[in-house]
């Protein structure tokens, strides 16, 4: 038998406990071409909330279903020729402690480039996610300030350490003195903004003495509409994600892009599923930016699956501090 995290009801704003569910599953032996896994480590990610309400362009559960989800695991048994027990893999299994995989739905991964966790964070889809907006999509030049909201988040804090490795300024947007303290001390942000305040808008300002040049926005409403404010002429905007909506039933009304037209500046929408072909370059460089020291990550781990829905509810309610991991086994 294996525990699973099932949808029991459609959350009405932030997601409670009572929206999940939990259900003993039956294993049965995997057949050709696939494998046994044992879930190491499952990812919590703001996209679930869309999931859960039917509102996400890739993904969908229905009520008393087991929420979908990528993991990572090791191989228990393996009745593929290119996979043997002991691989760790990295795939879509969902809220679940043990799963049957098809070997072809599972990646190998290499635990010498970096902790396996990783592969759900800094060196997985979120990391790809900074990494594709920042160098493909803003593109910016040394000495520019990039500007990263949701910052001590896997796809914030990537943006702006990578961004320090461009040679540009690094100002990150986050909820709270502590956030914005790693901010600097950790992840070697140049300056850390709390939105929270009542004084944000001056304290920006103050933090982008020449304007922002990339703002890259990973939460919307009232943050995205200051940083607009703020614009260097010819800046970019990355339109990443807008975890200021997800827990609302109703859009709020949009931002003023009025000044988006007066600075020239070019705003892109970012969907991370257009760059996976830049997945191996990036755990390349990034590997090496990890052991360089270069490049840090921060993980929020919760330890047990039946304590996963627990630790989404902490992420809907901006609580967690860094990449959201649910620790199902010790490695
Ligand atoms: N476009 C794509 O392909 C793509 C791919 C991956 C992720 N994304 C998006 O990128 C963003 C960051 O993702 P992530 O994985 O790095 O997540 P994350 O930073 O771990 O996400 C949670 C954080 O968002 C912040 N937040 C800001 N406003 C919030 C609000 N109203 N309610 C709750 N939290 C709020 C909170 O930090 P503070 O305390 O600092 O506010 C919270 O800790 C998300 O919007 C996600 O949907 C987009």
């Amino acid at each position: 038998m294996s525990l699973a995290i099932t949808l029991a009801s459609v959350p009405q704003g932030e997601p409670t406990l009572a929206d999940f569910g939990q259900i003993d599953e039956i294993i049965a032996e995997p057949g050709p071409g696939e494998l046994r896994v044992r879930v190491l480590y499952l990812s919590l990610d703001p996209y679930m909330r869309g999931v859960m309400s039917g509102r996400h362009m890739g993904h969908s559960v229905t009520l008393g279903s087991v929420l979908p989800g990528a993991v990572v695991g090791v191989v228990e048994v393996s009745h593929d020729a290119r996979f043997s027990a002991g691989d760790f893999v990295q795939c879509e299994g969902g809220w679940r402690e043990i799963i049957i995989v098809r070997a072809e739905q599972a990646v190998k991964i290499d635990p010498t480039l970096a902790p396996i966790s990783t592969y759900l964070g800094v060196l997985g889809m979120p990391g790809l996610t900074a990494y594709a907006g920042l160098c493909y999509l803003a593109d910016p030049r040394p000495g520019q300030t990039v500007v990263v909201s949701a910052a001590v988040g896997p796809v914030g804090s990537t943006v702006g350490q990578i961004a320090k490795i461009l040679g540009c300024r690094a100002v990150g947007i986050a909820g709270g003195a502590a956030k914005c303290n790693h901010l600097i001390t950790q992840f070697g942000f140049d300056e850390a903004v709390d939105y929270k305040r009542d004084d944000f808008a001056q304290r920006l300002a103050a933090a982008c003495p020449n304007s922002i040049d990339v703002y890259f926005d990973n939460v919307g409403g009232a943050v995205l509409e200051a940083c607009i404010g703020r614009l260097a002429l010819h800046a970019k905007i990355i339109l990443c994600g807008l975890i200021d909506q997800y827990n609302k039933d109703q859009r709020p009304p949009g931002p003023n892009l009025g000044p988006v037209i007066g600075a020239r500046a070019t705003m892109k929408g970012l969907v991370v599923y257009d760059h996976f072909d830049k997945l191996d370059e990036y755990r390349r460089t990034a590997s090496g930016w990890i052991k360089a020291g270069k490049l840090r990550y921060l993980e929020d781990v919760t330890v047990g699956l039946a304590n996963a829905p627990a630790a989404f509810c902490k992420l809907m309610r901006g609580e967690n501090f860094g990449k959201s991991l649910v620790q199902l086994q010790v490695p």
